[in-house]
């Protein structure tokens, strides 16, 4: 039996809900169909926003939204996406896919889409082929409330009061598609335009991510570091030149060249993933320590603002768009990932999975006015209430190790957080596909009385279709048992569970 002892008077620190964020792309059919579907859609919009994704995404609780990329953001240039849609310049996304970009979602468009979510707003500039003016003029565009060129060209085009942005990115993987710079060059940079992200609204300053390193480049992160790192002081409200560092991390299985079907594999590979999956723990402790070089007091977030499972694309759809399906591999990827970012939330302050509709690990799939949810979304909706509550001590005793011979992983991961009403939420993930484990919860003093308890299970290679929407779907896990010592039940293999104790 293994054992799960928790703490729960030993809070170690607040889940930032940033840490369930989402990212979408100028990327195949996120923005395009899987988001926006213009006003005169025959599928039911708001202003343009599909009604269906809108409401899901409202009921995941999604926190925030990076856009508009990625790759993209380094050859986007946002003027080209405001005024009347007519008018809009047109691009090709070399990117992805080489289509026509129309531009017909431009800031304003991105704007009405977050306050329909009611989420926070992540922007990413422009550094790889964008200037220091226009990245200065899009905040200004964006954020100034008085008499400005800029700003009276927004209200100009329908927009008296200026948005929030909550985070702006200054450039995109810098150390490739964003300009294939070196660390030196790129931190010089960094340091130059982040200057010119003002903080018109002093009361609601923008937090300034820097471009991070990619996996396990922990020169890029010593030397972005030593260049870019400056303690707060006089206007800098916040962390000196940056408030975040991002890093991306992609679990291919079988590496870059080889990623493998996302629907069709053995168990070899499902064990391959979650090995992989779990190496995002190194790479936080990898980066996080170059980091408390600079900053022990952990005031600079670790932003893990793209990470998911990236398989080839679906048969017969396009190479450039990234759709793949999501199975109960994903869905435990992003159970993993999750506790891990929750245990580590003195440091990773945002984390989003790439990429939130119709593109690598997504919670959403559509096909033309079609919509599914994910075994990923599952997830994320039963992990919602670790969103802003307080990461409690936990730990697993007598966990079995699984997977391949050179590649094993614990069974079992977890992490719990309490609630401001003193309830517990505990996040339950089981990564063997074949063997079920009872699990004993203790608790250090808190007497339970009420358990309500969710699960998602199926088989290793299970998900969801447009003719069978429901197939993997989360469920009342009915076979818990509240005891004198604290709450017992029997995991079943290749699941997900969550446990609000009362
Ligand atoms: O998410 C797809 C791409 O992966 C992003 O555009 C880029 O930042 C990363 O390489």
């Amino acid at each position: 039996m293994a054992k799960l002892y928790i703490n729960e008077k030993k809070k170690k620190g607040r889940i930032n809900p940033e840490i369930y964020g989402h990212f979408s792309e100028h990327l195949g059919r996120c923005i395009y169909e899987g988001l926006y579907v213009k006003e005169d859609s025959g599928i039911p919009n708001k202003n343009g926003m599909r009604t269906d994704v809108v409401e899901a995404l409202k009921e995941m609780q999604i926190p925030v939204l990076r856009w508009p990329g990625g790759c993209f953001a380094d050859e986007y240039h946002w003027m080209d996406g405001i005024g009347p849609k007519e008018n809009r310049k047109k691009m090709i996304n070399t990117h992805w896919g080489g289509v026509l970009e129309d531009n017909s979602f431009g800031t304003h468009e991105f704007f009405e889409l977050c306050e329909q979510l009611g989420c926070k707003t992540y922007i990413n500039g422009n550094v790889g082929s964008g200037t220091v003016q226009e990245m200065s003029e899009w905040v200004e565009y964006m954020t100034f409330n008085g008499v400005s060129p800029m700003a009276d060209l927004r209200r100009k085009n329908g927009r008296e009061e200026p948005w929030k942005v909550d985070y702006f990115g200054v450039g995109n993987e810098n150390w490739g598609c964003g300009g294939n710079m070196t660390p030196e060059y790129y931190a010089n940079l960094y340091r130059r335009y982040q200057t010119y992200i003002r903080h018109y609204d002093k009361a609601a300053p923008i937090r300034k991510i820097c471009g991070g390193p990619n996996v396990d480049d922990t020169n890029w992160t010593e030397k972005v570091l030593e260049t870019c790192y400056a303690k707060p002081h006089g206007d800098h409200k916040f962390h000196g030149f940056m408030d975040g560092l991002s890093l991306h991390y992609y679990v291919h299985p079988g590496g870059w060249d080889d990623k493998g079907s996302a629907t069709e594999f053995d168990e070899k590979t499902w064990y391959k993933t979650m090995y992989k999956a779990l190496y995002v723990e190194d790479l936080i402790n990898m980066h996080g320590a170059i980091m408390d070089q600079f900053d022990p007091e952990k005031k600079i977030g670790l932003i893990v603002d793209e990470w998911g499972d990236w398989f080839d694309v679906e048969p017969g759809t396009n190479p450039g768009f990234l759709y793949q399906q999501n199975t109960m591999r994903d869905a435990l990827v992003a159970a993993v990932s999750l506790n891990i970012f929750n245990k580590h939330c003195d440091r990773v302050k945002m984390a989003c999975i790439a990429q939130m509709v119709n593109v690598l690990q997504s919670v959403i799939l559509t096909e033309g006015e079609k919509m599914l949810l994910t075994p990923t979304y599952h997830v994320f909706h039963m992990y919602k209430k670790h969103q802003g509550a307080e990461l409690v001590e936990s730990s697993l005793l007598e966990n079995v190790m699984t997977g391949n011979e050179d590649e094993e992983v614990p069974a079992l991961q977890e992490s719990v957080s309490v609630q401001e009403d003193g309830s517990l939420l505990v996040t339950l993930a089981n990564l063997s596909v074949s063997e079920s484990f009872p699990v004993q919860i203790a608790l250090a003093e808190m007497k339970p009385s009420e358990v309500k308890a969710s699960i998602l299970t199926n088989a290793m290679d299970a998900y969801n279709t447009f003719d069978e929407p429901e197939k993997v779907k989360e469920a009342v896990f009915e076979d818990v048992t509240v005891t004198d010592r604290g709450v017992s039940f029997t995991i079943p293999a290749c699941s997900v569970v969550s446990l609000e104790i009362r």
